[in-house]
């Protein structure tokens, strides 16, 4: 197995804990998009209103049981009601776009083209020209996870059904919003879906089969997200002029012991299998990465046989993946050794460069939760960014890895998941105990305004 991780590592090999760790001043160039992420099952709010339709994380949270306090996302943030609000804390920012995703259901209430909810539709453009109007580029998710419920019904993403029928969601929204929207995403970290939904089982749909249902339904995922990019290709590009691309969820890998082969090798197995079970289909060769296709039983002397785990792609289906993506864009945390490492993010996106021959790359989620009620005195936060987006800026600089933007999540507090209010991401404070929902800024939201106007940290 040819190792990146050994590539990366020996070039960062000399460098001493004070090296790493030593502050880098310097700002990014002029057209650098910085922005700010969120979703619209944790921020929207407006569950049931003007003709939604239910999704999987509707049903769920309303189990009592199933979410930390019972909390739900059926408020939120009330971004549903409170549109301009936001708009004017993205100004304050000072950001130059806006990452959110499109509720399915909110726009398609039976997850079908058969039914359009025109309220929807309308919140979405004003959303959209709210932020044009305000040189705001919107950065659009097709998919964060809340799937229409009558879509689950049918099997939700281990039926390939779900193929056409994201398809013509989405080429309702290329051909409605694609006039002011010139960055789509189509899948907002596709191993937290396959995963965590089929594979532990934690997240709707809750279905535990780790051995083989993360394996298919990421094929069926990888084979809609080629789809999109061809109906956007086919039918949109020309007269649009916009990108297009998926967000993995991904980590740099740490050797443990630097200096033994077998930890280096270990720890680009643990890159390739999990950035790469996405991302080698489409910014490589159309197909799985080599250690998984070892690892989980597909190698080329046992394909197809029964106990293979890894759907195989045809030769058609491999040229029809490959190379559907403009852009590499990616969410990242953390780093895995046994403490949150910021180093770790100039060393994540020189593996990519090196992986995936230096493509533009922008960053959509960097952040972190802090398991208080939300202080608006965040010297954590300030930190985290601090480091975070001074890696970043030694991998642009001294490294010249293509990094075009990147977006600090979230824009404020919101729902977490499976957690409920309770960690804390935001730039601004939200009161959830106030049924108006006010926003405060933090002083990471000022910190990181600052950053912006500064476009970086210069001297
Ligand atoms: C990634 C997910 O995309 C987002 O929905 C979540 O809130 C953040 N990580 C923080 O956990």
């Amino acid at each position: 197995v040819p190792s990146t991780a050994k590539v990366v590592w020996q070039k960062f090999s000399s460098q001493t804990d004070f090296d790493r760790d030593t502050f880098f001043y310097g700002t990014f160039p002029k057209d650098f998009s910085w922005g700010v992420s969120s979703s619209a099952y944790q921020i929207e709010g407006g569950w049931d209103a003007d003709g939604k339709g239910p999704s999987i994380w509707d049903n769920f949270t309303h189990i009592p049981g199933n979410i930390k306090n019972n909390d739900t996302g059926d408020i939120a943030c009330d971004s549903y009601n409170k549109m301009e609000e936001d708009i004017y804390l993205l100004r304050a920012l000072g950001v130059k776009n806006y990452c959110f995703s499109l509720s399915w259901s909110r726009i398609f209430p039976s997850g079908r083209n058969n039914s359009i909810n025109s309220h929807g539709v309308d919140y979405y453009n004003r959303l959209i020209d709210g932020l044009v109007a305000n040189n705001i580029m919107p950065i659009v998710t097709l998919y964060h996870w809340d799937l229409p419920q009558a879509l689950q019904d049918i099997g939700g993403w281990e039926n390939s059904t779900l193929i056409d029928l994201f398809d013509s969601f989405a080429d309702f929204c290329f051909q409605t919003f694609g006039d002011r929207v010139k960055f789509w995403i189509t899948l907002n970290e596709p191993q937290v879906i396959a995963w965590v939904g089929y594979g532990l089982g934690t997240f709707p749909p809750n279905i535990n089969d780790p051995g083989s249902a993360p394996y298919r339904v990421a094929h069926i995922l990888l084979k809609a997200h080629a789809r999109v990019y061809h109906t956007y290709d086919d039918k949109y590009r020309a007269s649009q002029g916009g990108v297009i691309t998926l967000c993995p969820n991904i980590e740099w890998v740490e050797p443990k012991t630097p200096s033994d082969p077998r930890d280096i090798e270990a720890a680009d197995r643990h890159l390739q299998f999990l950035v790469g079970w996405f991302t080698h289909p489409i910014f490589k060769n159309g197909d799985y990465p080599e250690v998984m296709k070892w690892q989980v039983g597909n190698r080329s002397e046992l394909q197809n046989l029964p106990s293979s785990r890894l759907p195989v792609f045809t030769a058609e289906e491999r040229e029809y993946i490959r190379g559907t993506a403009d852009v590499f864009c990616f969410n990242t945390y953390t780093s895995k050794i046994h403490r949150a490492v910021a180093w770790g993010l100039r060393r994540l996106l020189n593996w990519i460069k090196e992986e995936y021959e230096n493509p533009p790359i922008y960053i959509i989620e960097n952040g972190v939760g802090i398991k208080t009620t939300s202080d608006v005195d965040d010297n954590t936060r300030i930190f985290y960014y601090k480091t975070y987006i001074d890696e970043a800026l030694k991998a642009y600089s001294l490294d010249n890895v293509n990094l075009r933007g990147y977006n600090a999540w979230s824009l404020m507090d919101d729902f977490e998941w499976l957690n409920g209010y309770d960690p804390r991401f935001g730039l601004h404070q939200v009161d959830f105990d106030n049924p108006n929902r006010p926003r405060t800024p933090k002083r990471s939201a000022v910190y990181y305004a600052e950053i912006i106007r500064n476009n970086g940290i210069p001297m």
